[in-house]
This record gives C-alpha cells, sequence and structure tokens, in this order.
C-alpha cells in the first residue's frame, strides 16, 4: 500500500512496537508524527529508522501522556501543523508500575493508558474528520481479559486505588479493559463519519515495557531462549495487529472491533485468535460500563 501523502500520529513511537509500527508506516512512504516523552529519544530513533527505509517522513515532537497539559499542547501542535490527519495510534503504555500518579493525580497506569489518549483521541478528532477515511488504532491488551488472575474490570468506585489496596497487575488489566471499551464506545459514536476505531492485542512482545516486572536483560538474554520457546515474539511481528487494523480495508466495516492474533485468555477458544476477536471478558461486552466510562473519562480530562 503506497501511503505517499497520508499522516500519522504514533505515541510511545520511540521503543518496542510504536517503533516497529513508525518504520513500517515510512517505508510505505508515510508522514509520521513520532510522540515520545522524551524526545532526545524519539530523535535517536528517527535517526535508527531513516538510517534503514527510505519513503516518508518523521517529526518527533513531545508527548507526556501522564500530564494533561502535556496532551493539550502537543495536540494543539498537531492541529496547527497537519489538518487532515489518517490515522492515530495509541500505542504507548506502562504495565505493573509501582503505584505512582500523573500530574493530574490519577493513578499511573488508568491515567497514563486511557485517559491520557482518551483526551488525545478527542482533541484530534477535527483532524481525523478531516482526514478522513481515517483511523484510530487502540493498542490494549490480552490482559483486559485477565493478568495473572486478576479480571479486567473497571471500577467505578476506585478507579484510581484510593480506598484498595494497590495491586500493579489489576491496575494494568483496568487500564487495558478501558482500551479495549474506549474503542467499542467511540465506534459506534464515530459511525458514518468516515472515521473507524479499532483495539487490539499485539501478542507477547520483547520490549521494555517488561521492566517493572523483571530486569529487561533477563528477558533479552538470560531468559530470551526459554520466553521465545513460550511465544515471545519480535516487534516488528507485534506491529503488525495494530498495522492491520490502521490500514486493512476490512476494518472499515467491524469499527469498534478488538482483534487478536494470539493471546493468553481464559479459553482455548479466545487463545486461538480472532479477527475479530470476541473477547471472553464479560465486562468488556457491557455497554453501559462504555458509555459511562466515557462520561467519567470526559469529566476528568475536563471534556464535561
Ligand atoms: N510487549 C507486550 O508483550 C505487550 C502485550 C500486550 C500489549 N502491549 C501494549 O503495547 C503497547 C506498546 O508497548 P511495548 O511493548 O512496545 O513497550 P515499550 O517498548 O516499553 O514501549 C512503550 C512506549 O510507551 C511510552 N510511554 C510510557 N509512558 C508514557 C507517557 N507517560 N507518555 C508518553 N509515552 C509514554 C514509552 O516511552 P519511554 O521509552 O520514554 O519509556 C515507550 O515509548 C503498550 O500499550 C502495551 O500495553 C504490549
Amino acid at each position: 500500500m503506497n501511503l505517499t501523502g497520508k499522516t500519522y500520529v504514533v505515541t510511545g513511537g520511540n521503543s518496542g512496537i510504536g517503533k516497529e509500527t513508525v518504520k513500517q508506516l515510512v517505508s510505505q512512504g508515510a508522514s509520521v508524527i513520532l510522540a515520545c516523552r522524551r524526545p532526545e529519544e524519539g530523535e535517536r530513533a528517527r535517526a535508527e529508522i531513516l538510517a534503514g527505509v527510505t519513503g516518508g517522513k518523521i517529526q518527533v515532537e513531545t508527548l507526556d501522556l501522564a500530564s494533561l497539559e502535556s496532551v493539550r499542547t502537543f495536540a494543539q501542535k498537531v492541529l496547527r501543523s497537519t489538518p487532515a490527519l489518517h490515522g492515530l495510534v495509541n500505542n504507548a503504555g506502562v504495565m505493573n508500575t509501582p503505584f505512582g500518579k500523573t500530574r493530574d493525580g490519577f493513578e499511573l497506569q488508568f491515567g497514563t493508558n486511557h485517559l491520557g489518549h482518551f483526551l488525545l483521541t478527542e482533541l484530534l478528532l477535527p483532524s481525523l474528520k478531516a482526514g478522513a477515511p481515517s483511523r484510530v488504532v487502540i493498542v490494549s491488551s490480552c490482559f483486559h481479559d485477565r493478568a495473572f488472575g486478576r479480571e479486567g474490570r473497571i471500577d467505578f468506585e476506585d478507579l484510581n486505588f484510593e480506598k484498595k489496596k494497590y495491586d500493579g497487575w489489576k491496575a494494568y488489566a483496568q487500564s487495558k479493559l478501558a482500551n479495549l471499551l474506549h474503542a467499542r464506545h467511540l465506534g459506534r459514536k464515530l459511525a458514518g463519519s468516515g472515521i473507524t476505531v479499532a483495539s487490539v492485542h499485539p501478542g507477547w512482545v520483547r520490549s521494555n515495557l517488561i521492566q517493572h516486572s523483571m530486569p529487561v536483560w533477563a528477558q533479552d538474554y538470560v531468559l530470551f531462549p526459554l520466553l521465545k520457546l513460550a511465544g515471545m515474539i519480535e516487534p516488528k511481528d507485534g506491529a503488525q495487529s495494530s498495522l492491520y487494523a490502521l490500514l486493512a480495508p476490512e476494518v472499515e466495516s467491524l469499527s469498534g472491533s478488538y482483534f487478536s492474533q494470539v493471546g493468553i485468555y481464559r479459553t482455548r477458544e479466545a487463545a486461538r485468535g480472532g479477527w475479530p476477536l470476541q473477547s471472553p471478558n464479560p465486562n468488556a461486552h457491557d455497554d453501559a460500563a462504555a458509555e459511562r466510562l466515557d462520561r467519567v473519562s470526559r469529566q476528568s480530562v475536563g471534556l464535561a
């Protein structure tokens, strides 16, 4: 597919799956706004990618999803520089962090993985509408179903772990279920607008995401042969699901869906994947919860 003349935003484009997503888009001729919280790392990734592929362009911009002010500043820049946007890939994320809060006081994983992206998506809608047909791809996870025994559930009474004891996996599962419900709700809301929305599980991918659960060197060297045997894939392969959701023509008729090639789910059937996949987590099909999450997110980020 020739993507010359198309412009995409990829969050967390300096590392792992995001970096490979940028690389592939650029190799097909696209212009990509590589959004990252550490611009020096973004520039490093930019140089590395452009040394290997020719075709499109990369513009590095600062975006800290754990700060609503940073999200607003980034979005204003994009709206000014890019009146017509063809795709937004909400890829950045953190997993199983120690308890922490975003600049605005939200639990770190929910705030970064969901709320920051929620505000970003809302603010970029004018450019996405002008660029239609366009896409929003939200990188969720199979852990929206269950993360090491913790079922993905949106705890509306205590979204930020202020009343219950903090659990890093529970918080990750909640944030990734929020990603899936965000896509589901937005897909319906934007029906007929020319903007297609999808969420994906990229697979179990070797990346820095593991850093709060085990040292990255242990993953990359000591345990690598074992993990590879167990199914861990490389970032380039992990990027394929996002790219499919972003580019494949058939996704247009499946707006709001969740795509997963393979994953760790509560049922064997789901583990075999699905395009789209019916999540085995009943909470992922709860439209009332999706609607409520939209309302609460809107209020939380100051869009009510
Ligand atoms: N790897 C897997 O097995 C797997 C499985 C399921 C889902 N996923 C999802 O895939 C996505 C990409 O993860 P990855 O595996 O490629 O991990 P990664 O290499 O750690 O990449 C994560 C990216 O998110 C960025 N990020 C983190 N906090 C941010 C913030 N506050 N503001 C802006 N950017 C921020 C990171 O920036 P820094 O470089 O500055 O830290 C990095 O660029 C995540 O949403 C993750 O939940 C991954």
